[in-house]
This record gives C-alpha cells, sequence and structure tokens, in this order.
C-alpha cells in the first residue's frame, strides 16, 4: 500500500468494452480519477468488443448511458481524446493482429509506451480464450526485453480478472492456472470492488492504527460477528446470469464479496503495509475458514428466493416470473451461514455472513457483538442489558458507530444503551470515492494489496463448496420462503435464534 508511488504512463485495454459493467463502473471510474487529476498525464483507453463502432461512436455510447456523471462537458471532452475502441473478438485468435496493431497506434499518439493493463470485463467464459490469445500474441512483455537497459522502471503488462472468478474449487484453480501460463502473480489482479470500498480499508486502520480496539478483537471478548449485505434491487434484467452456474447468492456474494470483508476484518496484523505481507495474513484467514462437512449443511445454512412483493410503492415481481429465469428455479437469491475461523484468536466466535436481493433496505454492516459484562453490579438489570456492539456500516450512511450502556440523567441507578457515532461524510465533508476508482488507481500504481491471491480465491470456493453441493443435491420445495422487501426467510432467524441470537437489521 504505498501512497507515495504515483502512476506512471499507461494504455488500460478493457475487453468487454460495450458490455454493462464497463459503462456502469470502469468509465465513470476512469472519468472521476480523470478529474481529480490522478491518471497519469500519458494514458489512454483502447475498448475492445464485438460490436462494430467509430471512436466518435464509442465515446457517444458511453456518454449516453450516463449523462449526468460526464455533466462537466469540458471535461468530458478532453477525456473522451483518450478514449479508442477497437471492433474485435478477443476469443479469437485471428483478431489479435488487429487488436495489437490498434494498440501500438493508441500507445504511439498517446505516448504510453509499453506499459499496459488488460481488463476482462465480459461473462466469464470468455477469459480463458482471451488470456491464451494475449499471451499467443506476444502480447505480454513484462520487462523482460528492458531491464537490462533500465532496471529500475521497465514496462509491464497487468491483467485484471473481474468476478466470476469460477464457480467452484477446480474450475478457480484451472483459471488461476491459464493466468499463471501467460502472466506472473505480480501482474495479476483479481478485483472485488468490495475491498475499495472505504470502510473496508478502514477496518485495517481502525484495528492497527488505534491502541483501543485491537486488544479486545478476539474470542476473549467478542460474543459473534454478523456481515450483512442486503440489497433492495431483485436481479431485473440479469435473470439468464443470475439462474446460471454462476449465479445465486452464496457465489455472486458471499463467495466472493463477504468472505474478502470477513478475512480483512479477522486477519492478524500484518508485518508492513506491502501488498505481499497483508495478502499473507489474509490468506492465512483463508486457510483457516473451516469447511463444513456435506452433513452439516442444513445445520449451518440457509437458502432462500424472494416472491412477489412491495417496497415502499413499487411492486416487485417474483424471481421466478424474472425474463430469463426458469420457473422452477432453486437459485439462491438469499443465502445465511455460520461461518467459523480456526485460529488462536477466533476460536469458537461465529461469524453469521447473509446476502439477499429484494430485501427492506439497501445495506452492507459489519457488527461485532461483545460478550456480557459478568453483572456483578447491575445484576437486578441484567435482563435488560443489550450487548456492546461496534457497527461498522460499510455502505450506505458509511461510519462506525459503538454502543455501550450509560447512566440514565437523574436520581436512581437506570441504565440504557447509547452510541457514539463517527459518520465519514460529516467527518471528512465527502463522499466516499467508488470502489472502482481506488482499485483502478491501486492497479495502474502496481499495488496488489487490495486484489485477491489465487490462494483467497481457491479457499473461498473450498469453504462454501459443500453447501453448494448439497443445495444442488437436495431441492427446496418451499421456494420462494421470502416475500420481496423483506429481511428474508424464518429459516435464517432460526439460523440464530438456535444459538440464542438475532440478526440486527440495518436501521
Ligand atoms: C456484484 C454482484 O458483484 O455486486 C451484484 O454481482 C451485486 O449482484 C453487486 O448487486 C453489489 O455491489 P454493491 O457495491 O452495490 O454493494
Amino acid at each position: 500500500m504505498d501512497s507515495q508511488n504515483p502512476p506512471r504512463q499507461c494504455l488500460m485495454v478493457i475487453f468487454g468494452a460495450s458490455g454493462d459493467l464497463t459503462k456502469r463502473k470502469l468509465i465513470p471510474a476512469l472519468f472521476d480519477l480523470y478529474a481529480r487529476g490522478q491518471l497519469p498525464e500519458k494514458f489512454a483507453i483502447l475498448g475492445v468488443s464485438r460490436t462494430a463502432f467509430t471512436d466518435n461512436e464509442y465515446r457517444q455510447k458511453v456518454h449516453e448511458f450516463s449523462p449526468q456523471t460526464y455533466a462537466d462537458k469540458e471535461q468530458w471532452k478532453s477525456f473522451a481524446d483518450h478514449l479508442h475502441y477497437h471492433a474485435g473478438d478477443s476469443t479469437k485468435l485471428e483478431a489479435f493482429a488487429g487488436i495489437k496493431q490498434h494498440i501500438s497506434q493508441v500507445a504511439e499518439a498517446h505516448g504510453t509506451g509499453e506499459n499496459v493493463v488488460y481488463y476482462l470485463s465480459m461473462a466469464p467464459q470468455f477469459f480463458e480464450p482471451t488470456i491464451l490469445n494475449i499471451g499467443a500474441s506476444e502480447m505480454v512483455t513484462e520487462g523482460r526485453r528492458y531491464c537490462s537497459i533500465n532496471r529500475e522502471k521497465p514496462p509491464w503488462q497487468r491483467i485484471v480478472v473481474e468476478k466470476p472468478f469460477g464457480s467452484d474449487p477446480a474450475s478457480a484453480a484451472h483459471l488461476n492456472d491459464v493466468l499463471a501460463s501467460v502472466f506472473d502473480e505480480e501482474e495479476i489482479y483479481r478485483i472485488d470492488h468490495y475491498l475499495g470500498k472505504e470502510l473496508v480499508q478502514n477496518l485495517m486502520v481502525l484495528r492497527f492504527a488505534n491502541t483501543i480496539f485491537e486488544p479486545i478483537w478476539n474470542r476473549s471478548y467478542l460474543d459473534h460477528v454478523q456481515i450483512t449485505a442486503s440489497e433492495t434491487v431483485g436481479v431485473e434484467s440479469r435473470g439468464a446470469y443470475y439462474d446460471g452456474p454462476t449465479g445465486g447468492a452464496m457465489r455472486d456474494m458471499v463467495q466472493s464479496h463477504l468472505l474478502q470483508v470477513l478475512a480483512v476484518m479477522a486477519m492478524e496484523p500484518p508485518v508492513s503495509l506491502d501488498a505481499e505481507d497483508v495478502r499473507t495474513e489474509k490468506i492465512k484467514i483463508f486457510k483457516a475458514m473451516r469447511v463444513p462437512s456435506y452433513d452439516e449443511v442444513p445445520e449451518l445454512a440457509v437458502r432462500g428466493q424472494y416472491g412477489a412483493g412491495q417496497l415502499g410503492d413499487q411492486a416487485i415481481e417474483s424471481y421466478r416470473e424474472t425474463q430469463g429465469v426458469n420457473p422452477q428455479s432453486q437459485t439462491d437469491t438469499y443465502t445465511a451461514m455460520r461461518m467459523f475461523v480456526d485460529t488462536w484468536r477466533w476460536g469458537g466466535v461465529p461469524f453469521y455472513l447473509r446476502s439477499g436481493k429484494a430485501m427492506t433496505k439497501k445495506s452492507t454492516q459489519i457488527v461485532l457483538y461483545f460478550k456480557p459484562t459478568p453483572h456483578v453490579l447491575f445484576r437486578q438489570l441484567a435482563h435488560q442489558h443489550k450487548a456492546n456492539q461496534i457497527v461498522i456500516n460499510v455502505q450506505p450512511d458509511e461510519g462506525i458507530r459503538i454502543r455501550f450502556e450509560g447512566k440514565v440523567p437523574g436520581h436512581g441507578m437506570h441504565v440504557k444503551d447509547v452510541e457514539m457515532e463517527f459518520d465519514y461524510e460529516q467527518q471528512w465533508n465527502a463522499k466516499p470515492p467508488d470502489g472502482y476508482a481506488t482499485l483502478l488507481y491501486d492497479c495502474i500504481r502496481g499495488d496488489q494489496t487490495l486484489f485477491k491471491h489465487r490462494d483467497e480465491i481457491e479457499c473461498a470456493w473450498k469453504a462454501v463448496q459443500p453447501v453448494l453441493d448439497y443445495w444442488k443435491a437436495n431441492p427446496q420445495e418451499d421456494l420462494p420462503n421470502y416475500a420481496a422487501g423483506t429481511w428474508g426467510p424464518e429459516a435464517a432467524d432460526s439460523l440464530l435464534a438456535q444459538d440464542n441470537r438475532y440478526w440486527h437489521n440495518p436501521e
């Protein structure tokens, strides 16, 4: 995490340039960086996808997708000069002569040299052929040709790989092998936009830049931890994808984003903030995640699927009625799971994870519940005591709240829970930057801290695979089992109730 390391000139080649993610997230994030002056002066983007567009048509498409993002006309105009387009099918080796030539032209025109970020922003079935074609076309020199001329700053080529990264441990390992056949691990950036969220990064600061939190951040003081990522949206236009082999809340959210959040929350202090040291600690947590046995699954995981419902005055159709979704679908649009991290620090502390679509509120929260005091002094009030809590609002209303007991003013000794709050926007008078902007900036600077190592991904799949296997073999008859606009199926409440606990629903 080297904030001193400025970005060097480079070209970003985005495969999947006409796709939704590129228009919704990547180009806006690059525009944001550009407007803040955080992109290198010599920088260009070459979008590649199959549809035929001229540069100007592509720029127009990007602009039309979200005109409010590019409302500053001058900024847009000068940014758009850096935006180019190439029509080609990256799964076909023949297309690469043209792609390569276009890369050289754009690099020449903008003076970006041989530094290139290849960004795979496409459907996962296209990852492998595209990676292999990049390799076969000799588009990865990784500075080898230049090392003896300038050892300090050889040119580099990096690759950013989006999720879904595989659909089970074997396919993830295979994709890792394919990447390794073309790129060194130091040049592979497996992106998870949750790691770019300010409050997730702030977890490390909270824990390791303060004295007051770390001593109580363990099994001696914590009763359990909850991590929730709830969304109000259903699957909308992504029905066919979401109902496919890489969809479902377990794969789409828990295996990827939530386990990453858990790892940052649970890791030991790294020896330095270098990417390697930070990732080494995270990997240890992934390796310590207890892999459940097949037979344990019904006891520790709950799946849900939304039926028709109401969110405010908006009616939401049932998941099974969504276009592209099998009317008998067994896909989980909601998942809750109890997990353990078998380390000295976390032995016996349950981590409850849940994520769902079409729920009451959009929120990502980490809640740490502390153990009760011995209640020697306030014994008679013990039943009214609420557990001390640290609530980390990852989004929205980014901030941290600490809940503890206080004395009610006046005569007598009455106790009630009170809160202390750090509100990100109020404190910094600014909105947190988008996670993608943070991550793209880091990638251009060559900082892998907030990107996933291959071991993290493979361990994350192993931790959830028994649940996926069990669910596949045992269809659930009561789906859909929660109405859109609610907090999920009753079975998820029972999962905690059987442990004498309850979910903290974001207010
Ligand atoms: C994506 C998932 O990775 O994250 C989506 O594929 C989900 O299904 C999205 O909606 C949520 O991201 P955020 O940043 O809005 O919480």
